[in-house]
């Protein structure tokens, strides 16, 4: 062999191994990282992972919780998976609520003891190390890089390789589900149009989601993320992710068979929302009342309380009021966390929201939405 075809062949070689190099380089993008850590967790000495479930709030957590109470059992028997604080359906708060207050962070008085949270860590020693365990708490979205670490410091963690699950929620549809559970639980004062909470909040939201995702990235390899649109929009429960996605890692007709078992025990929604328009009832006929008081004396209340919640006359006057919906836009940061997660994202038109079209209400839309208040505040006129 001469030394020109030596040459030539070296020239090939460094070709290949540069090329190689730069489109390596050009794979460095976030969603690859992600995706190589998730691959690694799954090959390495991770097999039976504690899977963390952080939610965070407004995610669907509550019916989650509700599916691992009621079938631990089941999920031991048929997956081999054990459920830590089984007991009730925000048991873990336990850990998450009580590590919040060691480090001054919000949490939730109710659930900050360190007894239970000892009890809890006995009974997650206990659990066979041969076998995943999952632990749900809404309220672990709370805590920053300290918890973490005082967590992954006890030894019964310690023993264990840890996996987060996180579900993403796009902006707008989050902000929209915060209105609908304030409006609900403030029955006494009157609810605020949408879009003046949403004003008020949004430096509160947008980067939320991102500031919890690095906080998971930096306390574990492994982080399993989930958008909440895209399980809605295709007809996938939230614990089948966690299962038969997240914890077990199965594929094809393994995974169609772990999805259709957990769904058969999946309840039905137990958080129902309100829909919007029931809000917008409720402030209109407020209004309404105001204006009625001044004209008819006998148009009196101590107070008004007309409660949105499970008040099915005011479901069934919002049903006949004329409606507006509005398709809420794509948030860059909901682009951003797409783009950084490689997570499966919905199409695209999953997030609508319908208001009364106050514009176009009639008079008969008045009537009706004065057969809410008393006698003396009748439109009996037309
Ligand atoms: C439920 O929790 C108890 C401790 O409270 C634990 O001993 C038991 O193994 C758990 N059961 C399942 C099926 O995970
Ligand atoms: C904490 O939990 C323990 C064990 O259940 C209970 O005995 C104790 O009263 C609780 N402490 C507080 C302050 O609630
Ligand atoms: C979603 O699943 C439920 C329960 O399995 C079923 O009743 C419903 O028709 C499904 N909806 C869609 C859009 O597939
Ligand atoms: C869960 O795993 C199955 C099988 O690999 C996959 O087809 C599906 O897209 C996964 N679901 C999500 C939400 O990532
Ligand atoms: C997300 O990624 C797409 C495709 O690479 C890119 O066009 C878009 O600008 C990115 N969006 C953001 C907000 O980073
Ligand atoms: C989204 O919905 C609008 C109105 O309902 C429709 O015109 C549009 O084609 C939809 N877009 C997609 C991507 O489905
Ligand atoms: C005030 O309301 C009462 C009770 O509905 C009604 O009888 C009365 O005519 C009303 N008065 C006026 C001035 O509209």
């Amino acid at each position: 062999m001469d030394r020109r075809a030596v040459y030539i062949c070296l020239a090939a070689v460094t070709t290949m191994l540069v090329t190689a190099m730069l489109s390596r380089r050009d794979c460095f993008c976030e969603s690859l990282q992600w995706q190589e850590k998730k691959k690694k967790l799954r090959l390495s000495r991770c097999k039976f992972p504690l899977v963390v479930h952080v939610g965070p709030h407004k995610t669907g957590t509550t019916s989650f919780q509700k599916f691992l109470c009621d079938h631990a059992q089941w999920l031991q028997k048929e997956h081999g998976i054990f459920v830590a604080a089984n007991k009730t359906r925000k048991e873990a708060a336990y850990i998450a609520s009580t590590i919040s207050k060691q480090y001054g962070r919000p949490y939730n008085p109710k659930y900050a003891n360190s007894t239970r949270m000892a009890e809890l860590f006995q009974v997650i020693d206990s659990m066979p190390k041969n076998s995943p365990v999952i632990l749900s708490s809404e309220e672990f979205s709370r805590w920053k890089t300290a918890e973490w670490n005082y967590f992954k410091s006890q030894p019964a963690i310690q023993k264990r390789c840890l996996s987060m699950v996180v579900t993403h929620r796009q902006v707008w549809s989050f902000q929209a589900s915060v209105w609908n559970q304030h409006n609900k639980l403030n029955k006494q004062a009157m609810p605020q149009p949408f879009l003046i909470t949403v004003l008020k909040d949004k430096n509160h939201f947008t980067d939320f989601q991102l500031k919890l995702l690095d906080v998971l990235d930096s306390a574990s390899d492994s982080v399993d993320v989930v958008s909440y649109e895209y399980l809605h929009e295709r007809n996938y429960s939230l614990a089948s992710f966690v299962v038969c996605n997240a914890t077990r890692r199965l594929e094809g007709t393994e995974w169609e068979s772990c999805k259709m078992g957990v769904d058969l025990h999946v309840p039905l929604v137990i958080n129902p929302s309100e829909p919007p328009t029931a809000f917008d009832v409720v402030r209109l006929a407020y209004g309404l009342y105001t204006k009625q008081k001044a004209l008819n004396s006998t148009c009196r209340l101590s107070q008004f309380t007309l409660a949105t919640y499970h008040n099915s006359a005011v479901s069934r006057v919002a049903e006949q009021m004329p409606t507006q919906c509005e398709n809420l836009p794509d948030e860059y940061v909901d682009e951003l966390y797409y783009n950084r997660t490689g997570v499966l994202r919905p199409s695209g038109n999953a997030s609508t929201i319908c208001f009364v079209d106050e514009g176009s209400l009639k008079l008969k839309h008045w009537k009706l939405l004065s057969t809410l208040l008393p006698q003396g505040c009748q439109i009996t006129t037309g």
